[in-house]
C-alpha cells in the first residue's frame, strides 16, 4: 500500500485532531503517504482532498472539532453517491480509507467497502460512547469533563439561591456520556434513554433532599429520555425538551425554585482531555496496523486497555451494554 486516505464524519468529538495526527505520523513511519478529505464524505464525494505530510497536522493534538471539517451527507447514503466516492479514491491512487466517527459513519464505510471494494478502517470518534467493540470512543472523556465542570459550577449558584436545577446532556440514544458524568459529579438524579423514569420518584427525591436538609438538587438528563407513566405525557409540552417539563413538574409539585439548563454543543467542543489525545493517538495508529495488515471491514477499538479489530459490523450492530451496576451505584450514592 502506498496511500491511503483519512477523513472524520458525523458530530465532531475532541480527540479527531489526534487521531488524524496519528493517522498521518504513523502511515509516514511506515513509508506510505496520506491525504485527507475535507468534510467528511460530501468532500470525498467531491474529491475535496489534500495532502497531509507530518508538518500539516502539527500543533492540532491539542485542538478540538476536527480541522478536517465535518458532514451529514445524504448522497453518500445513495449507491451511486458512494460509487462516485470510490471513483475520486482510485482517481487519486488511495487504495484505503480511514474513517474516524460514529456508527452512522460506519455503516458508510461497509457499504463502501462491500460494494467498491474500497479497504474501510473505523476509529470510533463520539462523545457518545455508544460504540460496540470498544471500551471508549474518543472525545467522550472530554465530554464528560465539561459536563462535571457544567455541573459544578451549576451546583455553587444552586445551593447559593436553594434551586433545583434540570440539566440536559447530549445524547438522543445513549445514557453512557450522563450516567458517567452524572455519578462524577455528584448529581441527585440521573435519567437516561435506557432506563425509563418515574417523574413521581423524581419529584420524592427533591422533596426527601429538601426535607433532610439538602439546599439543592441536581437532576441530570439524557436528551432521549425516555418516560413512563400518563401524567408526564398529559404535562409534556411536544415543542419543547423534555428538560423543561420535568423542570415545571418538579416545581409545581415541590415548590422548590427550579431552573433548566440545557448544555447543548459546548459539550462537543474544547481541547481534549489526556486521556481523549492516548485514546485517539493509539486508534490512529492502530488503524494504519490494520490497514497495512491487508484488513478491511473493521473497526480498531480499546478493550480492556488492549487494541483490538473487530468486524465494523458487530460495533455497527451490536448493542454496547448499558452498566446498571453504576446506574445502581450513583443512586445509592445520591441519597
Ligand atoms: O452523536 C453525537 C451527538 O452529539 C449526540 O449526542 C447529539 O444528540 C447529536 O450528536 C447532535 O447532533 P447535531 O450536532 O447534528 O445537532
Amino acid at each position: 500500500m502506498k496511500k491511503i486516505a483519512v477523513l472524520t464524519s458525523g458530530g465532531d468529538s475532541p480527540g479527531m485532531n489526534a487521531a488524524v495526527r496519528a493517522v498521518v505520523r504513523k502511515a509516514i513511519y511506515e513509508g506510505v503517504e496520506v491525504i485527507g478529505v475535507n468534510r467528511g464524505y460530501a468532500g470525498l464525494i467531491e474529491g475535496d482532498f489534500i495532502t497531509l505530510g507530518a508538518s500539516a497536522v502539527s500543533d492540532i493534538i491539542n485542538r478540538g472539532g476536527t480541522f478536517l471539517r465535518s458532514a451529514r451527507c445524504e448522497e453518500f447514503r445513495t449507491k451511486e453517491g458512494r460509487q462516485k466516492a470510490a471513483d475520486q479514491l482510485r482517481k487519486e491512487g488511495a487504495e484505503g480509507l480511514v474513517v474516524i466517527g460514529g456508527d452512522g459513519s460506519f455503516t458508510g464505510a461497509m457499504l463502501l467497502t462491500n460494494e467498491t471494494g474500497i479497504k474501510t478502517i473505523g476509529v470510533p470518534g463520539t462523545i457518545d460512547n455508544d460504540i460496540a467493540c470498544t471500551d471508549d470512543s474518543i472525545g467522550y472523556d472530554t465530554a464528560m469533563n465539561t459536563i462535571i465542570d457544567a455541573i459544578t459550577k451549576i451546583r455553587d449558584t444552586a445551593s447559593s439561591h436553594e434551586r433545583a436545577f434540570v440539566i440536559e446532556a447530549m445524547g438522543r440514544h445513549a445514557g453512557f456520556l450522563t450516567l458517567a458524568a452524572g455519578l462524577a459529579g455528584g448529581a441527585e438524579s440521573i435519567l437516561v434513554p435506557e432506563i425509563k423514569f418515574n417523574i413521581d420518584e423524581v419529584c420524592d427525591k427533591v422533596q426527601k433532599g429538601y426535607e433532610k436538609g439538602k439546599i439543592h438538587s441536581i437532576i441530570l438528563v439524557a436528551e432521549g429520555v425516555e418516560f413512563e407513566g400518563n401524567e408526564f405525557e398529559t404535562n409534556r409540552d411536544v415543542n419543547e425538551s423534555n428538560a423543561f417539563t420535568i423542570g415545571r413538574i418538579i416545581n409545581e409539585r415541590t415548590g422548590f425554585d427550579t431552573r433548566v439548563s440545557i448544555l447543548g454543543h459546548i459539550q462537543r467542543g474544547g481541547s481534549p482531555t489526556g486521556r481523549d489525545r492516548l485514546l485517539a493517538s493509539r486508534l490512529g495508529a492502530a488503524a494504519v496496523d490494520a490497514m497495512l495488515a491487508g484488513e478491511t471491514n473493521k473497526m480498531v477499538g480499546l478493550i480492556h486497555n488492549k487494541i483490538e479489530v473487530s468486524d465494523i459490523k458487530d460495533a455497527i450492530e451490536g448493542k454496547k451494554e448499558f452498566d446498571k451496576d453504576l446506574y445502581e451505584l450513583a443512586n445509592i450514592l445520591s441519597i
